[in-house]
């Protein structure tokens, strides 16, 4: 905001907890949005969408400073909340900002106090004081985002610039196994009805049935143990399984999948199971026309560049709801993300950036024609 501000872009804010700086163009209206996440995993690394909303503030002076004025706004986001780090639904900010989940909903979610979004977002350290607040979500005219790989790709092929072809559609399911606690001790195994025991089969069940579908992915990336008490049995366990594949078919068998074995889990170890669905994105496809004005930045860079699929989520798969969206990806050290080590070379850093105002130069062109 103080960047923003200090660079003379408008500062806004919405509901969601999403922060925009717009740069004015001759025309008002529409935005070419351009932007990524402030938040991240507790374990991760400094790129991980931080790169890509301040390498938005730095096109927007880029601009500046080339004298380019542009036919639309362009505004840089900083989406809040994508990885479902604090309340359980992903892409939270830019799901709202699309209208593919409802402020009401949002609102509701709890984090692991018990507080809900609602009451986050308005206690004295939620908005940002002093910025005012839309009222709605004005959809963009076009969106770009930049990110790191977050996988091994770029790096292998020994390409310094991606343009991301498309984004893995991904669900995350909450399974609530429930067996009966008791004395670690005393409760013969016969009679057990051991609930991370049976959480444990499930988990192995759902990855090799993964497997055997092929072309997807599946981790069991959260489970909680209650009591959680190492002289009693395991009571209650939640599971948190996050499930993608670029293909829309498989993302439907795992999503069946994962209900159908967690529903013969219940039967082979007499437990109770309940299963939830948390968050459910498609599989999206960058826009033809918006990969074809980040091609043309790129050759103006005279950079090589590959078409490359995205594995990770990202709020391009929100926004490309309302408006077209492409992404430009720049190598990740070792494929290596959501980690402390994540690393990307600071010349690809400057590079994406480069890149990615020449992008929003050339969306903003061919937007320009289109209306
Ligand atoms: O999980 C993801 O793919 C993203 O980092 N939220
Ligand atoms: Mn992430
Ligand atoms: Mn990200």
């Amino acid at each position: 905001m103080q960047w923003a501000r200090a660079a003379n872009y408008a500062v806004e804010q919405d509901r969601a907890g999403n922060v925009f700086a717009r740069r004015t163009g001759r025309r008002d209206g529409p935005a070419v949005l351009s932007g990524s996440h402030l938040d991240t995993v507790p374990t991760g690394g400094p790129y991980d969408g931080a790169y890509g909303a301040v390498a938005a503030l730095c096109a927007l002076e880029a601009l500046d400073a080339a004298g380019i004025v542009t036919e639309h706004p362009v505004e840089a986001v900083a989406w809040a909340g994508e990885e479902g780090s604090r309340f359980p639904l992903g892409c939270l900010g830019s799901g709202a900002f699309a209208g593919l989940n409802a402020m009401a909903e949002i609102d509701a979610l709890r984090d692991e106090d018990g507080t809900t979004f609602a009451a986050a977002r308005d206690a004295a350290d939620g908005l940002l004081p002093g910025v005012p607040v839309r009222a709605g979500f004005p959809v963009p005219a076009g969106y770009v985002e930049l990110h790191i790989e977050q996988g091994p790709i770029l790096e292998h092929r020994g390409v310094r610039l991606g343009n991301v072809t498309a984004i893995a559609g991904q669900v995350r399911v909450e399974v609530d196994v429930h067996g009966e606690a008791g004395h670690a001790g005393t409760v013969p195994m016969e009679l057990r009805r051991d609930a991370l025991s049976a959480a444990a089969e499930l988990a192995l069940e759902l990855e090799a049935t993964a497997r055997e579908i092929g072309d997807c992915v599946l981790t069991v990336g959260r489970l909680s143990v209650f009591p959680n008490q190492t002289n009693v049995i395991p009571g209650r366990v939640t599971l948190r399984i996050d499930a993608r594949s670029a293909d829309e078919g498989r993302l439907a068998a795992l999503g069946a999948a994962i209900a159908d074995r967690a529903e013969s889990l219940a039967e082979r170890r007499n437990v109770r199971v309940e299963s939830a669905l948390i968050e459910e994105r498609r599989v999206v496809t960058m826009d033809p026309r918006l990969r074809g004005a980040v091609a043309e930045a790129f050759a103006e860079l005279g950079e090589p560049a590959i078409d490359v699929p995205s594995g990770a989520g990202h709020d391009a798969m929100c926004v490309a709801a309302v408006a077209p969206a492409a992404m430009i990806f720049v190598p990740s050290a070792g494929g290596r993300s959501h980690v402390g080590n994540e690393y990307t070379a600071p010349e690809d850093l400057q590079l994406g950036v480069a890149a990615l105002t020449r992008s929003i130069a050339a969306i903003d062109r061919l937007l320009s024609k289109a209306t």
